[in-house]
């Protein structure tokens, strides 16, 4: 039986009669940027997260990048960060003219190692930015204790663990802001790019906002250079119809995994490290295949028909681009074992019982 890595049709396919209503809304309007959709998008978002204040932008790096504007980070100023996440995250870094600073992953569940943080401040560090990876918070309980103590700024990359949350509180409630993408491989995907900044800091929410529209305070006034990083209202319609089935389907997810973790017992698979404070939304359930044995399960999975995907085979630090950071394989050991080991299994709500069982048998069959 073939099972695609995500199936986003048949999420559409019981989506469609609650979508194509509000999309001929948004038609008949002829209003497509910004406007309510997004504005009553953005309320929701605040009140699913808790958070003050929420402002829609264009894509989950926009998101980053807008909050690294706001806080004025740039030229001269370093932010530690994780050399095993996606690369949106450390190119935005680079992008506003920062030095993207390395601390290596936790070997168990692949977020920046909390215990590594103090050791890379130095007086250029402006600001630490964690990534809640593949759905699991970072622990931004000790991380938020270290940025008070040396008085830094934290940016939460939560591109992919929306709704996700850690000593019972929901990503966004920790960070001073926090960043979301709708890219449609997320558990709140969009039909195209768009993201979110969330945060209680009044001032800096409306920095974001000013700051997605060219910097512009007052129609032609700009007070600072912003861009064009604005949230469309056809995406903002369609993520608003979504969010009400976000927890829904962040349960059955979590429901797959467990399912996984049982059948994993005793293979040689290591199943995803959760730790019992934290609650996660399993945006991947991304296993590793230890003893340089991944990418021969990989190619035989593919073989069998079963989607599977390395996220992310390079580790930042040795990507050709920031070689001018001068960092050399060995330097973050943790996130090159993660690297060479991890593949990402199907996991996505709808997956059926058999579907989920010839996941099992191949991948224990690849593995045998
Ligand atoms: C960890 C992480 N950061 C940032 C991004 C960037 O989001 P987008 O693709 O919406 O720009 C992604 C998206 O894949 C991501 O996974």
């Amino acid at each position: 039986m073939k099972v695609p890595l995500l199936d986003l049709k048949a999420q559409y396919a019981a989506l469609r009669d609650e979508i194509q209503p509000v999309i001929e809304t948004v038609c008949d309007s002829q209003y497509f940027i910004l406007g309510p959709q997004v504005q009553g998008f953005e309320e929701e978002i605040a009140a699913y997260c808790d958070t003050r204040h929420a402002v829609g932008v264009s894509s989950g790096t926009d998101a980053l990048i807008v909050s690294l504007m706001a806080c004025d980070i740039g030229s001269g100023d370093e932010v530690i960060t994780t050399p095993f996440t996606f690369f949106g995250t450390v190119g935005s870094i680079a992008r506003v003219g920062a030095k993207p600073v390395f601390v290596d992953s936790c070997p168990t569940c692949f977020n920046i190692d909390p215990a590594k943080i103090e050791a890379a401040i130095t007086e250029h560090t402006k600001a630490i930015m964690p990534v809640d990876l593949f759905g699991q918070m970072a622990d931004m309980r000790r991380i938020m204790e270290i940025a008070r103590k040396h008085d830094l700024i934290v940016i939460e990359d939560s591109a992919q663990s929306i709704g996700a949350a850690h000593h019972g509180k929901k990503t966004g409630q920790y960070a001073h802001l926090t960043t979301f993408s709708f890219f449609p491989s997320k558990n709140l995907g969009g039909f195209g790019d768009g993201g979110m900044v969330v945060t209680d800091d009044a001032e800096l929410a409306q920095k974001c906002r000013v700051l997605r529209m060219h910097g512009e305070t007052k129609r032609y006034h700009h007070s600072f250079i912003g861009g064009n990083f604005r949230l469309d209202a056809l995406q903002a319609a369609i993520l608003r119809v979504k969010l009400r089935h976000l927890d829904g389907w962040s349960a059955k997810r979590r429901e797959n995994a467990a399912y996984y973790d049982e059948k994993f017992v005793d293979t040689p698979v290591v199943t995803p490290t959760v730790y019992d404070y934290n609650k996660s939304i399993y945006n991947q359930y991304t296993i590793m295949i230890p003893k340089g044995r991944r990418d021969q399960v990989q190619a035989h999975l593919t073989e069998l028909g079963v989607g599977c995907a390395v996220y992310y085979p390079i580790p930042l630090h040795l990507q050709e681009c920031f070689a001018y950071l001068n960092h050399k394989p060995g330097d973050f050991p943790s996130s090159e074992v993660a690297a060479g080991e991890v593949l990402s299994l199907p996991i996505y709500p709808e997956l059926t019982d058999a579907q989920k069982n010839a996941v099992v048998a191949a991948v224990t069959k690849a593995c045998g």
